[in-house]
């Protein structure tokens, strides 16, 4: 009665939340399976941020609610943002449902497991559905373990929840909430505990990471909350690496272009989410800087570290987004050179001011002009991955790569990944890797023996 499969849909942050909610449930007697058919409870932890999302999710909860009705001691949930977007309206739609969580809500989990369990074992009222959706303070600070004795190489770590941008399009700051960062002392006290436990290198996951603490935490030294919590980290020993997703342009402010020139353990490498390249779409998203203010902070990112990678996140298709609109964004992105991207089609959001507009470019148009992007992205990548060739990059290795036999899997710091024959004790090392070959997506190798000519 107590194996429990967590589905994750969406972004890093849900990755993240799935495995708190794991670590909450193992800590309380429950096992996590692998596979949904060895389970007893199953979890879908969901994405509103696109509508393909959520209709994968309550898909794939209609399926599951099929099992339900032949196996009423079977328990299906719906946690995270889909929970919090639609709310009891998703017991209309999907009425077997036994749980819906919100995103204030992960640590409650095992209570209502219990609480459901416990009713249906007769040992408690009749069981009906339960929906927990209400905010709750300091709930930020509760998405904070990780599962003990397993080591991961590289690791999440929350450090805020919600936004209050306001970006019109998007359904996060609902489904999210407002703005809350945890303290300082508590993201470096988990960071130490990860590293002690072999972690090397942490990504850092928020809305909007570069807003971290700003009504918390004061200035110091003229250094924003998010730039002091990047010096603190790089301050602990034993950790390698350090990465973040996902900043805003408009808080990208000098003192954190300036930490890639003088914190060593910040790679080279920025997601930084341009959404436009055409002044007034960026204006009608609510996205508060031209595309000359974006392209000034890539070229002082560069002028601070001239190989940072920089990847980015774009809508192509937002109402109103005329073919000179998209080539401003073209330009943008050669100019920029991302060499990796996100590319999405817009996607109405019910309750956002997008949502009000008219979504006026033909799906047919918005397949063109994300296939346009990708076909750039492609180029780019690859232009850059063959750059590397003949170089010796420093490759944290994560683990068996899952295709060859022998080979092993890390990054660059710039986020590239890298196959190389390798063996197992390197795993959570740092080795010198001299890359021979490239394509768009990955990079090969061959370790490099020092010290022998
Ligand atoms: N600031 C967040 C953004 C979350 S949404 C972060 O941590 O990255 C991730 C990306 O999805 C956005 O940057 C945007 O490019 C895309 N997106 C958001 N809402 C969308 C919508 N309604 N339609 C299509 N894409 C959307
Ligand atoms: Fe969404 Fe914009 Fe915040 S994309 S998460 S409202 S910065």
């Amino acid at each position: 009665m107590n194996r429990v499969y967590i589905k994750t849909y969406g972004c890093q942050m849900n990755e993240r939340d799935s495995e708190q909610v794991a670590v909450d449930l193992r800590n309380r007697g429950y096992s996590i399976v692998p596979h949904e058919d060895e389970a007893d409870i199953v979890l879908l932890n969901t994405c509103s941020v696109r509508d393909q999302a959520e209709q994968k999710a309550i898909g794939k909860a209609g399926h599951l609610a099929v099992r339900k009705r032949k196996d009423p001691n079977f328990v299906l949930g719906i946690l995270g943002c889909m929970a919090q977007n639609r709310g009891s309206e998703l017991l209309d739609r999907l009425p077997d449902l036994d749980l819906v969580a919100g995103t204030q809500k992960f640590h409650r989990v095992p209570d209502h497991l219990d609480n459901l369990i416990a009713s249906m074992n007769g040992q408690g009222p009749r069981p009906s559905s339960i929906i927990d959706l209400e905010e709750e303070a300091g709930s930020q600070n509760t998405i904070n373990a990780h599962k003990p004795g397993e080591r991961q190489v590289s690791a999440f770590v929350s450090i805020m929840q919600g936004c209050n941008m306001k970006c019109t399009f998007c359904i996060v700051p609902k489904t999210r909430g407002p703005e809350r960062a945890r303290p300082i002392d508590d993201i470096v006290a988990e960071v130490e505990e990860l590293v002690a436990n072999g972690t090397r290198e942490v990504t850092l996951l928020g809305q909007i990471v570069s807003s971290y603490g700003r009504r918390e935490i004061p200035f110091a030294d003229k250094k924003s909350p998010f730039v002091q919590l990047l010096e603190r980290l790089n301050a602990v020993e034993g950790l390698e690496r350090i990465r973040f997703t996902s900043p805003h342009p408009r808080g990208f402010k000098d003192d954190l272009v300036q930490a890639y020139g003088e914190l060593s353990k910040l790679c080279e490498y920025v997601h930084l989410p341009v959404q436009s390249g055409s002044d007034s779409i960026l204006k009608a998203m609510n996205r508060p800087y031209t595309s000359g203010r974006y392209m000034e902070l890539i070229n002082d990112l560069r002028a601070v570290q001239p190989d940072i990678h920089i990847s980015t996140d774009i809508i192509v298709g937002f109402p109103g987004e005329s073919e000179e609109d998209f080539q401003l964004t073209c330009d943008l992105f050669k100019e920029a050179a991302f060499d990796m991207a996100f590319i999405f089609k817009y996607s109405p959001r019910s309750g956002t001011p997008a949502a009000e507009l008219e979504d006026n470019v033909p799906q047919s148009v918005k397949d063109d002009r994300n296939q346009v992007l990708l076909r750039l992205l492609e180029q780019q990548s690859l232009r850059r991955n063959n750059s590397l060739v003949g170089t010796v990059q420093e490759i944290l290795v994560e683990g068996p790569a899952r295709k060859g036999e022998g080979m092993y899997m890390g990054r660059t710091r710039g986020f590239r990944k890298v196959i190389f024959p390798g063996s197992e004790r390197l795993v959570g090392e740092l080795v010198p890797v001299r890359i021979d070959e490239s394509s768009v997506t990955t990079l090969k190798g061959q370790l490099e023996i020092v010290g022998v000519a």
